[in-house]
């Protein structure tokens, strides 16, 4: 099946962008108080695990070569007290690390539904909604990977590191140097085992997330694939991907299981050369035993940080950019929004003028869809939009909503720019229904009253009667209690038309705009949901997208919409008499269907 993009892999471009780790950091500043005392602690926690093998050199030269059981009592109580003090440090810091990073993602997550809200149709027009709900999700998860691995793996290992070779080269630089020897092997050994490893987890992850999506579309089109009777390829398609899965992660696991190991080795050849070299060419004298240890056990801390962080590096850089498309999007302007100046749109009466206007959308600058449109509703008055499809109908009436901008001219409402307006003002005073009536997850009576969640259950009760959706909700077992499911589930298409209605309705929008949904619905809601447009079109200027012969024939006005531009317009009756564009399409669309 060609037509399944689920199984594309969508290519990841990997490079550390300093810029998003800085602003990652930056945010931290909101925490600086905390930040302080988890650095403390982090330096508190660091300096005793590095005095740590100073503490054993000390017993073995000083407390067991001389017998000195005492003292040997007392350093044991010594080095018990730093380990309580760095059990304490580090589960104290890494609490107050969690606590901060799970503070800013949700406060990050917070900002960015905000910011998706408020960006416009023309984003949602260009980007699958799938996409959109992965940034908000599993982007802002990598942006928390980011920072606590940061602070949690980068400061403590960075420091560290810088602190245990200065101890080992002031001991014994000789041994320091002989120590060296085994360290690049290790950094790229490490380095290149975790990139090998890494890029495997990818692999499984994509085609984990192919499968994911695979069953998405699966369970949205069910009912396609069994009216095309396609379940046995689809079947065989999953296995397929399934197969694939399993391979990645055991070749994935394959590399992550050499990997410990091979560390582990190289760290156990550098410690026997130091031990020969110790012993061989330094001499070993009874000075020098604590010494030797000591300088394993360093050499042996040394290993783990460059291990971290060579896995830190690695994941790092997936992570960064997912972060960085998470702030792409935060850094997206609206392309619809307030002027500086402007001015909140006073209570309106509904006159409506287009003067002029010519439009593209934002993705196709160049295609026209509308040129000099200009026409004049007055309040009250209802005007249906009509033609052939692609003609630009529900264009034309997203216009009136400024869910985009004007190419060119303008659109006045009571004779105010609505480009000089707040949009808040604009739409809140706007009834619009699109061609998909979307309803929430939740009761009837919530969503009735979503544009209006302070009306009383009686104005209600008046709207959902006046649009006919009292008759149909009334019979339903919990009445307006009734749960839906996203979409509407559980009512049909005329149903969820008349709950749309009954919302709008609430609202008493001065000017309605209502792009008729096409799609069929039976014959006694067909009655029920004309009567709901009538109640609808009452007491306001109306642009109906229209479908239906009886919406079309009591509009004031018909508008014929081709070209990017009106055609024709006056009623029925005139339309008819002229014989053109409106006479061949109503011969076309309604002679045969009546
Ligand atoms: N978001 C968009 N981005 C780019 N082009 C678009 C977009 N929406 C619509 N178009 C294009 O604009 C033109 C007019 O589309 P419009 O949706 O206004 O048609 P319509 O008259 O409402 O059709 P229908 O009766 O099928 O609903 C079409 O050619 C369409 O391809
Ligand atoms: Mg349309």
């Amino acid at each position: 099946m060609a037509i399944n993009s689920t199984k594309e892999d969508e290519e990841l471009k990997e490079s550390l962008k300093m810029d998003v780790i800085k602003r990652l950091l930056k945010n931290l500043l909101d925490y600086k108080g905390k930040i302080v005392v988890v650095t403390l602690l982090i330096l508190t926690g660091v300096a005793v695990s590095t005095i740590y093998p100073l503490l054993i050199e000390k017993i073995i030269d000083d407390e067991i070569y001389n017998g000195n059981v005492k003292g040997l009592f007392t350093m044991a109580g010594v080095m018990m007290a730093l380990a309580v003090v760095h059990f304490v440090a580090t589960r104290t810091w890494r609490r107050i690390m969690a606590v901060i990073s799970n503070d800013m993602i949700i406060n990050i997550r917070r900002k960015l539904y905000i910011h998706i809200q408020n960006l416009g149709v023309d984003f949602f027009d260009q980007r699958p909604a799938g996409k959109i709900l992965a940034r908000v999700t599993g982007d802002i998860n990598s942006l928390k990977d980011v920072l606590t691995s940061t602070v949690t793996t980068l400061a403590p290992d960075a420091l560290s590191l810088v602190v245990i070779l200065a101890i080992m080269i002031v001991k014994s630089p000789v041994l320091t140097l002989s120590a060296a020897v085994a360290i690049p092997i290790i950094v790229v050994g490490a380095y290149f085992f975790s990139y090998v490893a890494h890029k495997r987890w990818q692999k499984w992850k994509k085609k984990d997330s192919n499968m994911i999506a695979f069953i998405h579309e699966g369970i949205e089109g069910v009912s396609v694939i069994q009216s095309f009777n396609a379940q046995e390829e689809s079947n065989r398609e999953f296995s397929g991907m399934v197969d694939e899965v399993v391979h990645a992660f055991r070749s994935a696991v394959f590399v992550n299981d050499l990997y410990s190991p091979t560390i582990e080795i190289s760290g156990g050849l550098g410690t026997a050369v130091l031990y020969y070299l110790a012993v061989t060419k330094l001499g070993v004298t009874q000075d020098s035993v604590g010494t030797i240890s000591a300088f394993v056990m360093y050499l042996g801390m040394f290993f783990n940080p460059i291990r971290n962080l060579a896995s830190y590096y690695n994941k790092l850089i997936t992570n960064v950019s997912s972060a960085e498309r998470v702030y792409e999007i935060m850094d997206m302007e609206p392309l619809v929004k307030d002027a500086l100046d402007a001015t909140e749109l006073p209570e309106i009466e509904g006159d409506v003028e287009f003067s002029h206007v010519g439009f593209a959308y934002p993705d196709e600058p160049d295609v026209d869809i509308l040129h000099d449109v200009s026409f004049k509703a007055k309040q009250g008055e209802t005007i249906a939009l009509v033609g052939p499809t692609g003609a630009g109908k529900t264009t034309i009436v997203s216009l009136i909503s400024r869910f985009y901008n004007t190419k060119s001219g303008s659109i006045y409402v009571d004779g105010h720019d609505i480009s000089k307006v707040t949009i808040q003002s604009l739409r809140s005073q706007l009834g619009i229904m699109t061609q998909d009536n979307y309803l929430f997850s939740g009761t009837l009576r919530d969503n009735i009253k979503y544009g209006r969640p302070d009306a009383t259950d009686e104005e209600m009760l008046a709207a959902s009667k006046a649009v006919h959706a009292h008759d149909f909700i009334e019979k339903m077992e919990k009445g307006y209690d009734t749960e839906i499911t996203e979409r509407g589930g559980g009512l049909s298409n005329g149903q969820r038309q008349l709950v749309a209605f009954a919302r709008t309705l609430l609202t008493d929008p001065k000017i309605l705009i209502l792009d008729e949904a096409t799609s069929s619905i039976d014959t006694r809601t067909e009655i029920l949901v004309q009567q709901g447009i009538e109640e609808l079109l009452k007491k306001r200027t109306s642009f109906v997208v229209a479908h239906r012969l009886s919406t079309i024939k009591n509009a004031d006005r018909i508008f014929v919409i081709d070209d990017g531009g009106i055609l024709e317009e006056g009623n029925h009756e005139t339309l008819m008499a002229k014989k053109g564009a409106y006479y061949d399409l109503y011969s076309a669309q309604f002679i045969s269907a009546s």
